[in-house]
């Protein structure tokens, strides 16, 4: 996954290298300061690209959603030789929405652009079996290192910032200690520090 604005040039650049199946944008919601003079982004684009379009791994059961039209209200598909109820699940369209991460959710890590693990989820299904290797060169917090391993696939994270290694290293269960430091999730300011219980204090 690559920046908003870098990606039109990476699409054009790709063309003739491989083949775009698919331009998927992830939509989210966003509670944050919006922009007042423009109109601020909620999506980052995604480009679904195979080395060869004849043959590569699409699990399209395994991600399929619920199909919100006919099926729920047992509708009838008469366009059909024989007419039958409409399906209940389909793979899903190019815009997909997940939530991002947020400050006060128990995955949160301490990083700007940290993705959701569903969002990965339904990639790292889609595209790759179990006991495949993933690769992510731009791993962050390492969230799709964190989805293989959940999915029993395995990983190459590459990741530049040592703190965010660190992330890494803790969150895939690696390393409980980093030279000598303890590795910790990030501490929220938000929470209250814990008070021993049967401490009276009195003023
Ligand atoms: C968009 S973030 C990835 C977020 C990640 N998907 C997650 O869920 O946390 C991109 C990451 O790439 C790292 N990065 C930038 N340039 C790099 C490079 N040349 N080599 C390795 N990592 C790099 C940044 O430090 C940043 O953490």
């Amino acid at each position: 996954m690559c920046s908003t604005q870098f990606i039109p040039y990476l699409d054009i650049y790709l063309q003739d290298k491989i083949q775009i199946l698919s331009r998927i944008i992830w939509h989210y919601d966003s509670s944050g300061v919006q922009a007042k003079n423009y109109f601020g982004s909620l999506y980052e684009p995604i480009l679904y690209a195979v080395n060869n379009p004849n043959c590569y791994t699409f699990n399209a059961e395994a991600i399929k959603v619920e199909a919100k039209t006919g099926a729920k209200r047992k509708l009838i598909d008469y366009r059909q030789p024989t007419p039958t109820v409409y399906n209940s699940k389909k793979v899903p369209g190019n815009v997909w929405y997940f939530p991002r991460v947020r400050y006060r959710m128990a995955k949160y890590e301490d990083h700007p652009t940290q993705k959701p693990e569903a969002l990965l989820e339904r990639i790292i299904l889609a595209s790759s079996n179990v006991g495949d290797t993933i690769l992510d060169p731009f791993a962050g917090t390492f969230t799709t290192s964190a989805v293989a391993q959940k999915l029993s696939r395995k990983s190459i994270g590459i990741e530049i910032e040592e703190d965010y290694i660190k992330i890494g290293l803790r969150r895939l269960g690696i390393m409980t200690h980093y030279q000598g430091e303890l590795l910790q999730p990030p501490q929220k300011s938000y929470k209250k520090p814990e008070h021993k219980t049967g401490q009276l204090k009195l003023f």
